[in-house]
């Protein structure tokens, strides 16, 4: 146990409250190791606020998620009823509910922003891919907890927005209907899934958002921060072991933040007050009609931050399989004649090859579209493991990097947009290349990032006082 701090009984009674506190909890400790004395790269610009404005959405939708809970009736007949209700006979309830179904969304974009950051500035990579793979936990968790959260108003969308995706779960060979029916609780959405969505929405996922975002900040505290020029800190540091180019993270940073919060909350107050429905990308319009089992909506989308993902579920059909075949076969030659490996692991790409596309050509296209869904998330995990370039920031890589950055943004909005639209032959051709750009860029990263001779990297990081 460590020694009882005396403190002199002159001292205000703050400091005595505090010092009594510290006595029996590390109050200042924590606030001087995470807050006052975290030395934080000095040259961070605003693409470091994304990271405290998600936390900020975070509570946004606990606290808010809290006070609906009071009202909302989780039953399939009452559920539709009770939104309505919130929003026109509960005080302030329209304020709540428009703050939390803005929040959903205001969550994708920043934590969307904050995820660019990373891969622009190669935050993923040694010592920091910790912090990097609870954030893609969070990514999985947080597509989980607003995917059940939309089943909750019992709208048309809702319904049958669930309805499909439950569905497909039914296409994976063996287990497929049975996991369905798991998941639904029922033979088709019903009551029962509607019970459980809410279980999973309010308590279980934001248990396991919360603890992923305390392990991601203390991987993050423990290794210290990035930066825009992707330099180490530590590497340079004073007589007195502090890093030559870190400054406290309180006060410096945390003035910076409250100004990011201050012009989010100026956004995020005009759409909640001016444009909840975002011209029905926020909420769409079907959603203000109850949820009717015997009337199937002529289109079904899902809400924007799923659409690049919905893409490319719908971009997998009979003939892109080919070209998908085609692709597994070319990178196993490709793999076969560039790389240097012993004989024995040759043998075992060629085999996986051949064994991965007759599955390909066994089993149905509307599985591999789940399989090319769930990839899209699930490849950035490895994206740590496939970067080589020597450098970390796009400002010392080869300048035609960023031309192809750009091109994965255009190619990931565009990917986006096309989930938002039925299905035509035409966007359908789009979104094929556009599923085979999103893959070829990871996975080919092993190769194209090493190409090109990078810039030199400065010893200390680039930062002129304003
Ligand atoms: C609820 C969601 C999240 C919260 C509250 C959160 C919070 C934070 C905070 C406060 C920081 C430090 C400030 C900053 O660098 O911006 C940070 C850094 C970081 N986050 Fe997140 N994060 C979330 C989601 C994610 C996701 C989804 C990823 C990636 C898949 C991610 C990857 C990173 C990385 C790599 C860093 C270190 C950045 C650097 O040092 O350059 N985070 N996060």
């Amino acid at each position: 146990m460590a020694e009882f701090k005396e403190i002199s009984p002159n001292a205000p009674a703050a400091a005595k409250l505090l010092n009594w506190v510290d006595n029996r909890f590390p109050a200042s400790k924590l606030f001087k190791e995470h807050m006052s004395e975290y030395y934080a790269p000095k040259n961070f610009n605003f693409w470091y606020i994304f990271g405290s404005l998600s936390l900020l959405v975070l509570v946004i939708q606990i606290v808010t998620g809290i006070f609906l809970t009071m009202h909302y009736k989780p039953d399939a007949a009452l559920a539709f009823g009770s939104v309505e209700y919130i929003m026109r006979d509960v005080p302030w309830g329209w304020l709540i509910r428009y703050m939390h179904s803005t929040g959903a969304s205001a969550f994708f974009v920043v934590v969307y922003l904050h995820m660019f950051r990373g891969l622009m500035y190669g935050s993923y990579r040694k010592p920091r891919e910790l912090i990097w793979l609870f954030g893609c936990g969070i990514f999985l968790a947080l597509m989980a907890e607003a995917f059940m959260g939309y089943l909750l108003p019992w709208g048309q969308m809702s319904y049958w927005g669930a309805q499909v995706i439950v569905n497909l779960f039914a296409a994976i060979p063996f287990v497929g209907p049975d996991l369905a029916l798991l998941i639904r609780g029922d033979f088709v959405v019903g009551d029962a899934t509607l019970n459980r969505f809410f279980a999973f929405h309010v308590i279980a996922v934001p248990l396991v958002l919360l603890g992923l975002v305390v392990a991601h900040i203390i991987a993050l505290h423990e290794v210290g921060s990035n930066n825009p020029d992707g330099i180490e800190i530590k590497a340079k540091k004073d007589a007195k072991g502090r890093p030559l180019d870190g400054i406290p993270f309180h006060p410096y940073y945390s003035v910076h933040d409250i100004f990011g919060v201050g012009v989010f909350l100026m956004v995020f107050s005009a759409i909640v007050f001016f444009a909840p429905e975002m011209g029905g990308y926020f909420l769409e319009y079907n959603n203000f009609v109850p949820a009717d089992p015997f009337q199937t909506p002529l289109h079904i989308a899902p809400v924007w931050y799923f659409t690049p993902y919905y893409s490319m579920l719908r971009a997998v059909t009979d003939e892109m399989m080919y070209a998908l075949m085609a692709c597994v076969l070319a990178g196993a030659v490709l793999a076969v004649a560039k790389g240097k490996m012993p004989k024995l692991f040759k043998g075992a790409i060629v085999g996986f090859a051949v064994v991965l596309v007759a599955m390909m050509l066994a089993i149905d296209a509307k599985f591999w579209g789940v399989v090319a869904m769930g990839g899209g998330v699930v490849i950035l995990f490895f994206l740590p493991w496939l970067d080589n370039s020597p450098v970390l920031s796009i400002r010392y890589r080869p300048s035609w990097h960023k031309y192809l950055y750009a091109v994965f943004v255009i190619d990931f909005l565009v990917l986006g947009y096309l989930g938002i639209l039925p299905v035509s032959d035409i966007s359908s051709r789009i979104s094929q290349v556009g599923t085979l750009f999103y893959f070829g860029f990871f996975l080919l990263m092993p190769w194209w990032s090493r190409m090109g001779t990078p810039k030199p990297v400065p010893d200390r990081v680039t930062f002129t006082a304003h």
